[in-house]
């Protein structure tokens, strides 16, 4: 099976959780559009449910699929929110941010009573890291930020190189919010909670993509002979 179909059997699967008058956070990425996709042919039938998007490009994704969008400041409880994931551990860690959404990602998981997060299964790992972890900083006084990141990552037991992501343009990418990232490759991340705490220690950094404690389920879908087999971290 192709990864577009595993992503949809993930996505149909948290599909099965929507309920008629949910709030429902929707997340970025390929996954999420794949979910957006089905919630969409569910709301064209009938499903009235309020969505809250995690980024422009999926506000646009659901405006289109005719879903109907509200903002945080109307709906400031939400009761699922469904998203993607750059990997996830057996603890439910996560990292995000690959599609530099993950401010807003977090704080619309944050504003939920579930998080579950739909994912290719390739994406489960045994140590978060190898995915380059996303770190949204102000643009304000970027070079002393970046360096003293690099000293909190040290200070956490972890190495590797940071660099400032950069848009098809070829100038710095900047976020939804105004931000710019920085991708840090550490290869493992022995300890995420030391290191999510030595980052919040740097004035600059707006977020960053660890998401710890907040998933409560990761829906996983991997070929299996030809079929997607669907498997659960957590409880949905
Ligand atoms: C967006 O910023 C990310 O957190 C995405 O949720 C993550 O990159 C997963 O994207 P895919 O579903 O496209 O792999």
């Amino acid at each position: 099976m192709s990864g577009p179909d595993l992503r949809r059997a993930a996505a149909a699967r948290a599909l099965d959780l929507v309920e008629p008058g949910m709030r429902l956070g929707i997340g970025t990425g390929s996954t999420a559009n794949a979910f957006v996709e089905l919630l969409g042919e569910r709301v064209r039938g009938g499903l009235a449910i309020v969505g809250v998007p995690t980024s422009e490009a999926t506000q646009a994704a659901a405006a289109r699929a005719g879903i109907r969008l509200a903002t945080l400041e109307e709906v400031p409880e939400l009761d699922l929110t469904v998203d993607g994931a750059d990997e996830v551990d057996a603890q439910l860690r996560l990292i995000k941010g690959g599609g530099a959404a993950l401010l807003r990602e977090k704080i619309v998981a944050c504003a939920s009573r579930r998080m579950v997060v739909i994912a290719d299964a390739a994406k489960q790992v045994g140590t978060l890291g190898a995915f380059p972890l996303p770190i949204e900083v102000n643009a304000f006084g970027l070079r002393p930020t970046q360096i003293a990141v690099e000293a909190a990552i040290g200070r956490a037991g972890c190495a590797g190189p940071v660099s400032l992501r950069m848009a098809a343009d070829g100038s710095p990418l900047t976020t939804d919010g105004g931000h710019r990232i920085l991708d840090a490759r550490l290869g493992r991340i022995p300890d995420p909670e030391a290191l999510s705490a030595a980052l919040w220690s740097v004035p600059g950094v707006v977020e960053h993509g660890l998401f710890l404690g907040i998933a409560s389920a990761a829906i996983l879908a991997a070929d299996r002979g030809g079929r997607a087999e669907v498997t659960i971290l957590g409880t949905l």
